[in-house]
């Protein structure tokens, strides 16, 4: 168990399950205990019927700075990766009811790929997404070399994922990456009230719905499963290995 991710269903939003990213002063890097966290807070959605709708947040100024640099560089010295990421990403592509997300500042690594599987992002105007995985020596995840061409066209989506570049709130919102650019303290309120509008529809006819719209689920999965196998190979590469070390020796 950890407290780094807070699962909530708040009085005030009947039917929303918030899911919270809680590790500030590690800028919300997601450990290997977090990802288990949230697939047993995704699970447990699927069969309750009290949740509708399951929203994303992180803490003022960061949504996450993606996967924790530790456990990357644990896995590279030889140690065992574990099974909660990839649980978690089949767990988001394979969830069954509306998932929205709202983010403030830093969406680094997935903290920028979970929201390809979110259906409504709001993001604040000081919010940076990011994927620096090539730098890292890594490869794109969660389906993202899937998604994202298809989503923004090869040109940026080579930028965000090959490239690094990062995409400003304007940008990713231009893109189609999120849904709508608000104030950093309107974030919160925003998403939650978006999360509340979705929970008071029919929910059968939503997840139907949800379900047309995300199109066919084996592909993303697949995909996924493809691009763990090189990102676990690469993960072990000297330069991987060299990226992680400079990392947590800054
Ligand atoms: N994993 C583990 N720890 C992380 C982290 C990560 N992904 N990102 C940040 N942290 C930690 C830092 O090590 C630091 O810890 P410390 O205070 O114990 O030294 C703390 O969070 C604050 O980060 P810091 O780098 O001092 O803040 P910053 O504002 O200067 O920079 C980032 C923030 C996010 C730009 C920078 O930390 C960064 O580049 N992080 C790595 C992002 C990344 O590459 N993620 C993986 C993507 S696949």
């Amino acid at each position: 168990m950890t407290d780094h991710v807070i699962i909530e269903r708040p009085e005030a939003h009947p039917g929303v399950q918030v899911i919270r990213f809680n590790r500030p002063e590690k800028k919300n890097a997601i450990t290997r205990a977090m990802y288990a966290a949230m697939t047993a807070a995704l699970a447990a959605a699927n069969t309750d019927p009290a949740v509708r709708v399951t929203a994303f947040l992180g803490t003022e100024g960061c949504f996450s700075a993606g996967n924790d640099m530790a456990d990357f560089l644990a896995f590279a010295m030889g140690g065992s990766m574990g099974t909660e990421v990839i649980d978690f990403l089949k767990a988001l592509a394979t969830h069954e009811k509306p998932l929205v997300s709202g983010v403030d500042g830093l969406a680094i690594g997935i903290g920028t790929t979970i929201h390809l599987h979110c259906d409504q992002t709001i993001a604040s105007d000081r919010s940076q997404f990011r994927t620096p995985f090539v730098d890292l020596a890594l490869v794109p995840e969660a389906a993202s070399s899937l998604i994202v061409p298809q989503v923004m066209g090869h040109q940026r989506a080579f930028a965000l994922l090959a490239a690094g570049d990062a995409f400003s709130a304007a940008e990713a919102r231009e893109a189609g990456l999120i849904r709508a650019v608000v104030a950093p303290a309107e974030v919160e309120t925003a998403t939650l009230s978006l999360a509340d509008r979705l929970a008071a529809k029919p929910p059968e006819a939503l997840a139907i719905a949800r379900k047309l719209l995300r199109g066919e689920q084996s592909a993303v999965l697949a995909r996924i499963e493809v691009e763990a196998k090189f990102f676990a190979e690469r993960l072990q590469s000297a330069e991987a290995r060299a990226a992680f070390e400079a990392f947590m020796r800054r």
